[in-house]
């Protein structure tokens, strides 16, 4: 092993420092050594080259390498190769100034590499000591990827909070006060009002906890997801029939969209094995994005094409497309890429998000294709079941 200062010198000195204390006087070098031994930080000691010359059994668990494997290895061996050559010229620097040993800096975030190739988040701060006219550097160091991951772990959970609070209070609220507001207009209002005007008043309300209704059940939806609690009872299920049917349902928004709704079927039976409930959602999803996103006069095909051990599913628009910046967001939740549909009816950014966790939750994938002012297509696909006949 390459050192210029050997492992002892340097607890030589750490003791020397401890004898100028006097409350120290007495104090063993093996004490020291013992010390360091079992401190949970890395503690690792340099030459005035920067070659490591202590590495303490906390360093080995945290870097990875064993002492013998490190030693008298430049320290750059420690860091990710873009902090190289501005750390070696810091320490340089620092080694430069003049005085006794002193704090080089209070604790500061630097990136650690360990032997295996991983970047991890630390806490470091270094020393220098002069030994014989000569600078050691001593370094302590903290592995805090894993608080820092407990951190953004609860920065997503409050986030997650925070969008769920934006939600209940803003897309809740409107239909919930429209309900509110009708209902009153009825119970006060003229008694002398037409019973056609009523029932339109009633079919508002309606309308209204229907919406109050599916936000509930979209937002239940996404934390199940999330909690990995989405669960899907998959059977033979005819695509035939179930893209029918949601084609009709659908039908009714597509009109009054002006937009042409059709779909492309294999002439044989098709069947796939999926939860019949959860298919439909998914489909209603996703064929509704694409009515709700396309103007007037453009048209929505849906196409099935059977593969060796998958069907897949393909939705496409004519419609006003996603922008490329806005693509690899478009299935986080509560992401609306298209500023004029946020806050609009039911839109809460969850459609996508849901479709994602139904397919994966049949073993399937679903991906997307977009350009602005073009269209979108949508593309998914489940697995395949022999015809049940
Ligand atoms: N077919 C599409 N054409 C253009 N943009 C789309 C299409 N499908 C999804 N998007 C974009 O992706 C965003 C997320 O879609 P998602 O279905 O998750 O939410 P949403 O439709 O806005 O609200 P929700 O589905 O909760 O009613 C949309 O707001 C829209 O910007
Ligand atoms: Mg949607």
């Amino acid at each position: 092993m390459h050192c210029t200062v050997p492992y002892i010198a340097l607890m030589k000195n750490a003791n020397i420092a401890a004898e100028h204390a006097s409350m120290h006087r007495a104090l063993p070098v093996d004490l020291f050594t013992g010390l360091l031994a079992i401190a949970a930080d890395a503690v690792i000691a340099l030459d005035h080259e920067q070659r490591i010359i202590f590495f303490n059994q906390g360093a080995e668990r945290i870097f990875g390498w064993a002492a013998a494997e490190v030693g008298g290895k430049f320290i750059e061996v420690l860091l990710p190769e873009r902090y190289r050559s501005a750390h070696r010229g810091h320490v340089a620097g620092f080694g430069a100034a003049h005085g006794h040993a002193r704090l080089m800096g209070d604790r500061q975030q630097i990136s650690g590499l360990r032997k295996s190739g991983e970047e991890f988040a630390a806490e470091a701060a270094i020393e220098r000591i002069e030994v014989d006219g000569r600078n050691i550097y001593a370094a302590v160091l903290r592995d805090i990827s894993a608080r820092q991951r407990a951190e953004d772990a609860l920065r997503q959970a409050v986030q997650g909070r925070d969008d769920m609070m934006g939600i209940v209070s803003h897309d809740l609220r409107n239909p919930a006060n429209a309900v509110k507001m009708l209902a009153r207009s009825i119970l006060e209002g003229d008694p002398a009002a037409s019973v056609a005007d009523v029932m339109d008043r009633v079919a508002i309300i309606r309308q209204a906890a229907d919406q109050i209704d599916a936000l509930i059940q979209d937002l239940l939806d996404v934390t199940r997801l999330e909690a990995g609690y989405l669960t899907v009872r998959p059977t033979p299920a005819d695509v035939g029939l179930i893209v029918t049917t949601s084609i009709e349902s659908l039908g009714p928004l597509a009109e009054a969209g002006g937009v042409a709704l059709s779909a492309t079927l294999p002439d044989a039976p098709l069947v796939v094995l999926a939860d019949r409930d959860r298919l439909g959602q998914l489909l209603s999803n996703l064929i509704g994005n694409a009515i709700k996103f396309t103007p007037a006069g453009g048209r929505v095909t849906i196409a099935v094409i059977p593969r060796d051990t998958d069907v897949e599913f393909e939705i496409t628009d004519t419609g006003e497309g996603i922008a490329p910046d806005q693509l690899p967001h478009v299935f986080d939740r509560f992401h609306q890429a298209s500023a004029s549909r946020r806050g609009s009816r039911h839109s809460a950014g969850l459609g996508l998000p849901i479709s994602r966790g139904i397919v994966e939750a049949h073993g399937g994938r679903i991906w997307l294709e977009s350009e602005s002012g073009t269209g979108t297509t949508v593309r998914f696909t489940l697995p395949r079941s022999a015809p049940a006949f």
